[in-house]
């Protein structure tokens, strides 16, 4: 698998001073899953903004598919790596839905039918197909998220770059919407790179996580390895998914035994039998 994105001793500050990334070495595979977990200001929202080429580093470089991404034009980064970006508002300037998630497709030249068939698709991807001439002022903000995650899912890129896309979700929608993005992961190839605090959702969907703390990667491994280490995740203002939690204490204060720390409820309900039957 090639390394489809590489940050390289990459630093980043703010025109204020304020140092939002240190020593960040980052290499992410094509086809992988990556969670970016860490506390408010910790730097998630910027090191997606390096990523796709909205900001540009202080120090280090940055890699697309083992180029540097400063020798690709604007259009073909931005075809490759698409974002959702944290706050809808940032991401929806026209004035229906449709027209929206249309302008990325149109732009890339596609014909009008095949722009039509990627707005209905991304938008019964997300379960607003009858929004399309809905106005975006008028949408509730979870609509909005879902609005903005079919105008990337339109785009079909190499790439998602996804900043809190559960934040504001009904759990239904949280459910919906990831098993979508790991289908797309797993079925079509789509490297994932989701910024998100919603620690249970890790371990379910979620192949290797980064721990960010004040501009820093703390940790960075599958799920169980980055939450064995639960002192780490709290410091970085994390705590372990319930699941894991429960299981700690069992252990700690109730003295059971277990060969692992479930993470997820089908874990914890092969644990939980092996235990009742020893
Ligand atoms: N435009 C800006 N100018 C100055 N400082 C900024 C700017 N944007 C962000 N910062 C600062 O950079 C740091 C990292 O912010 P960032 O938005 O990347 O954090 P985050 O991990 O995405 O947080 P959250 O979980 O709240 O979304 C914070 O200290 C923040 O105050
Ligand atoms: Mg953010």
């Amino acid at each position: 698998m090639i390394n489809i994105l590489e940050m390289r001793n990459t630093h980043f500050s703010y025109p204020d001073g304020t140092p939002a990334l240190q020593d960040i070495d980052l290499i992410v595979k094509e086809g992988e899953f990556l969670g970016i977990l860490g506390g408010n200001g910790s730097g998630k929202t910027t090191l997606l903004k390096i990523l796709n080429g909205l900001l540009k580093t202080t120090k280090g470089e940055v890699f697309l598919e083992e180029n540097n991404i400063k020798s690709i034009s604007k259009d073909a980064l931005f075809r490759k790596v698409c974002t959702c970006f944290q706050n809808p508002d940032d991401q929806l300037f026209s004035s229906t839905v449709g027209e929206d998630i249309a302008f990325g497709p149109a732009n890339m030249g596609l014909s009008k039918e095949e722009v039509k068939r990627r707005v209905c698709d991304a938008l019964e991807a997300v379960e607003m197909a009858d929004f399309a001439d809905k106005v975006i002022h008028n949408l509730s903000f979870g609509q909005k998220k879902r609005a903005c995650l079919a105008g990337v899912l339109a785009m079909n890129p190499k790439v998602m770059l996804l900043d809190e896309p559960t934040s504001c979700l009904d759990p239904a929608g949280v459910s919906a919407i990831m098993r979508l993005l790991r289908k797309l992961n797993k079925e079509e190839g789509i490297t994932m790179i989701m910024a998100t605090h919603s620690v249970d959702l890790v371990p379910l969907f979620i192949d290797r996580v980064v721990i960010l703390n004040k501009g820093k990667i703390m940790l960075d491994g599958e799920p169980e390895e980055v939450f064995s280490r639960a002192e780490v995740i709290r410091e970085a203002k994390l705590r372990l998914p319930r699941i894991g939690h429960l299981f700690e204490i069992l252990k700690k204060k109730d003295g059971l035994d277990f060969d692992n720390i479930p993470l997820t409820i089908g874990e914890a309900r092969e644990e939980i039998k092996n235990i009742l039957s020893r």
